[in-house]
């Protein structure tokens, strides 16, 4: 039978990692649609256009089962991690039309097989109905702290104090919008993964599962 997992949770958290480890081992489909907000982001930026609603009518995102994102056919992957692209994401987020559109999109595409998506409305707005609900959250300074490690394990620059700033920035704009703000579902399940290894977390969401 067709499964629905939502995981919600601030920047960091660890969303993305351990959704990808579950959406192997249990066989379903992982949706990013923190990607698609940083797909629309990068549009914006590279367009040099307002952001409005024509440029986001005729938007076509795609993530390949490899976990690759594709902008109106163009693979941009690695290019949607800057920073930049990070707080133009937060930015457009909040806008009405452009989180219509993608909430849309995201439908759609936990129509046709079982599906974990990860985000920060997916509980509360895209997939009300899932069958689980996680909020995944962490200390700042824990996900400040790996930001900075996973950085660093790439050989890039990385500054903690800078990384801690933009977490908190992007949390508060996250959590204040007016329009489906990061929030925890009342049905939601609340993992505080600060103190637990990513294995650690996957097995809790796998028990949840079952
Ligand atoms: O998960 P992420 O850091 O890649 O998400 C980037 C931004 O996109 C995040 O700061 C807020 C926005 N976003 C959102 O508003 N709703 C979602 N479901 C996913 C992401």
């Amino acid at each position: 039978m067709k499964k629905i997992i939502a995981i919600d949770g601030p920047a960091g958290a660890g969303k993305s990692t351990v959704s990808k480890i579950c959406a192997a081992r249990l066989n379903y489909t992982y949706i990013d649609t923190g990607a698609m907000y940083r797909a629309v982001a990068l549009k914006v930026l590279q367009s040099g256009k307002n952001l409005d609603e024509n440029l986001i009518n005729d938007i076509e995102i795609r993530l390949d089962a490899a976990g690759k994102v594709f902008l109106d056919g163009r693979e941009v992957t690695k290019e949607i991690r800057t920073p930049q692209v990070s707080r133009g994401a937060s930015d457009v987020a909040k806008f009405g039309f452009v989180r219509k559109k993608l909430t849309e999109l995201q439908r759609d595409m936990a129509k046709s097989s079982s599906v974990i998506m990860d985000g920060r409305d997916i509980g509360t707005q895209v997939l009300p109905n899932a069958d689980l609900k996680i909020f995944l959250t962490a200390s700042v300074d824990e996900r400040a702290k790996r930001r900075f490690e996973e950085l660093k394990a790439k050989n890039l620059a990385a500054d903690f104090a800078k990384i801690k700033t933009e977490i908190i920035l992007r949390d508060k704009q996250d959590s204040e919008r007016e329009i489906a703000p990061l929030a925890m579902a009342d049905d939601a399940i609340l993992i505080d993964s600060t103190n637990l290894s990513v294995e650690e977390v996957v097995a809790e969401i796998l028990r949840l599962a079952q």
